[in-house]
């Protein structure tokens, strides 16, 4: 089996039989007959415990699910994947994030050259930014030291940036000035121009963040953005020179854009877009935590990327990772996901991984062009796990839908601190009030009503099955390290699924059709003149916003 999971093959058809004879496939039962299994599956590695006991399987589909990955060749497409072949195959390029957190001594030469160096100077130009704007030397049109970060981007060059920004709060950097952030993604207008109002152009720092340097959503809000500059300073050199950077893939397309060449932050067409925040993207990060606590996330990282690279499959995360997403969604057809972070900080995680997951896997043809004949990708979605508890956890209960979770926690908030204050001490409490919860819920989840709680007969609207599979995956503390290596994780993950499937995870083509239609359309919004250009609804729905139905 090369590139196509081949439904014909033995081991694909022995494990369409585990899953088909789910009557044993209890998670009551599992632990029952196996005394052992949070023992074999329940995984250590550095500040990582991942506990995959509460996953709908046994030792046979474990070891099976292995075979699975020998089968794929997974070894061969990790080994392919790190050393730069040019796997992402629709558009002939590498997939080279993991590049980006190599340390400075390495090399890794493609097509001759040696790109680790080039990483490294990028990464030198972003703390020479971060260092003058933190000394309050990068000033405004009026002399003012900057204030406020915007960064405009969307997609990949928004949502990594901006959830790791989020999550690493506690980690900001004391500056000379304190720094606000603000993220713009949406072309509707509605949070840039609510934002603008409240901003003191003289100290905004606009950040255009776009690997092609094309995306639309992302120039109307930046020529919004140097619109309302220029009102204020008329100057239009000093306001590129002085407000706006520019990052991206694309240097000739940030040059007629107008950024100053000086203010060009450079990455790479192997990067791709939701793999993109420890590039230069990641200067939105960068500055708001610091240099050092940066390259803390790419070491974190680069520490799973090791751990990926080597570790045999049996134990190794991401591998694992995968091959239960692709257990519970092609064999098991569980086809709706759900991550829940137990911390505030990870709020935007969710989000996040819908892109990284649903982007990269949502696919339904091969690499070699063939149709899949399973399913791929599940649904995914997730909010903080106790605001979830108490808005769709219902369905996850006591719904009629399965659903697999990721059930994230920190064992530990402020692990460090020495002395702690009154405030602190309750935070502490309040963190382990979530931990309690989170552990409670993939227990409920997974045992039903009957084996965790000795309440007797209870009516039917009191009945929890249980049974829906989970995955915990707790952390010593949230910290740049341990953040990095999670979001690493994540995306090898990814990395596995599509390698099982068989499908490329770094191309986006399903996402490139509305663009074009959509440049159509907004011209037919300005047309008087009813049209029959379209299908009947999208003629009737044009009619209905020039107000004439
Ligand atoms: O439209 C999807 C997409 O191409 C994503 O893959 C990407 O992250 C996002 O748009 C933004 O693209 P860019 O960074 O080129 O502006």
């Amino acid at each position: 089996m090369g590139l196509l999971l081949d439904i014909n093959s033995n081991i694909v058809k022995e494990l369409n039989s585990f899953a088909h004879n789910g009557t044993n496939l209890k998670l009551n039962g599992l632990f029952k007959i196996d005394s052992e299994r949070s023992i074999w599956l329940g995984k250590k590695w550095q500040n990582f415990y991942i506990d995959f006991s509460k996953q709908l399987i046994d030792k046979e589909i474990f070891k099976s699910l292995l075979e699975l990955a020998e089968q794929s060749l997974l070894y061969e497409k990790i080994s392919s994947l790190v050393s730069g072949n040019s796997i992402n195959t629709s558009e002939n390029r590498s997939a080279l994030h993991s590049a980006l957190r190599l340390p400075k001594d390495e090399t890794l030469k493609v097509n001759g050259l040696d790109i680790v160096k080039d990483v490294h100077k990028t990464l030198d130009q972003v703390e020479l930014i971060v260092d003058k704007v933190h000394k309050g030397q990068w000033r405004g049109y009026s002399g003012k030291p900057i204030t406020d970060i915007i960064n405009i981007g969307v997609g990949g060059s928004d949502l990594g940036p901006f959830m790791v920004a989020n999550a690493l709060k506690d980690f900001r950097v004391p500056s000379r000035l304190e720094l606000d952030f603000h993220f713009v993604s949406s072309m509707d207008g509605t949070q840039i121009f609510k934002l603008l109002e409240q901003l003191d152009p003289a100290t905004c720092l606009f950040i255009i963040s776009s690997k092609s340097f094309t995306t639309v959503d992302t120039f109307y809000n930046a020529n919004t953005a140097m619109e309302w500059m220029l009102e204020a300073c008329p100057i239009k050199k000093l306001v590129l020179k002085q407000h706006f950077i520019g990052i991206s893939a694309n240097p000739e397309k940030m040059s007629d854009w107008g950024i100053f060449k000086e203010n060009r932050l450079l990455f790479w067409d192997w990067v791709g877009g939701r793999f993109s925040l420890w590039s230069a993207i990641g200067l939105p990060i960068a500055l708001s935590i610091g240099m050092k606590n940066f390259r803390q996330l790419l070491a974190g990282a680069h520490e799973v990327d090791k751990h990926f690279a080597t570790t045999s499959f049996d134990s190794n995360l991401p591998v694992l990772l995968g091959l239960i997403g692709v257990w519970n969604a092609t064999f098991l057809n569980i086809n709706a996901h759900t991550v829940l972070p137990y911390d505030g900080r990870l709020q935007f995680l969710p989000n996040y991984l819908t892109q990284l997951e649903m982007e990269s896997n949502g696919k339904a043809v091969t690499k070699s062009g063939h149709k899949v004949e399973f399913k791929t990708c599940p649904i995914l979605w997730g909010d903080i796990g106790p605001n979830a508890q108490h808005a769709f956890y219902q369905l996850l209960h006591q719904g009629t839908q399965k659903v697999s979770c990721d059930f994230i926690a920190p064992i530990k908030r402020y692990h460090d601190k020495k002395n702690k204050s009154k405030t602190d001490e309750f935070l502490v409490k309040q963190h382990d009030l979530a931990l309690a919860n989170c552990l409670a819920q993939s227990r409920v989840l997974a045992f039903g009503n009957k084996a965790v709680s000795n309440s007797g007969e209870l009516p039917a609207h009191k009945f929890y099955n249980g049974n829906q599979p989970s995955t915990t995956i707790l952390m010593d503390e949230l910290n740049p390290h341990t953040l990095g290596a999670l979001i690493a994780m994540y995306e090898h993950k990814v990395f596995v699924m599509a390698s099982i499937w068989g499908i490329n995870p770094f191309d986006q083509w399903g996402v490139e059709l509305g663009k074009v239609i959509s440049e159509e359309i907004l011209e037919s919004l300005y047309v008087k003149e009813d049209g029959q250009k379209y299908d009947e609804s999208t003629e009737s729905l044009l009619k209905a916003v020039k107000g004439k139905v």
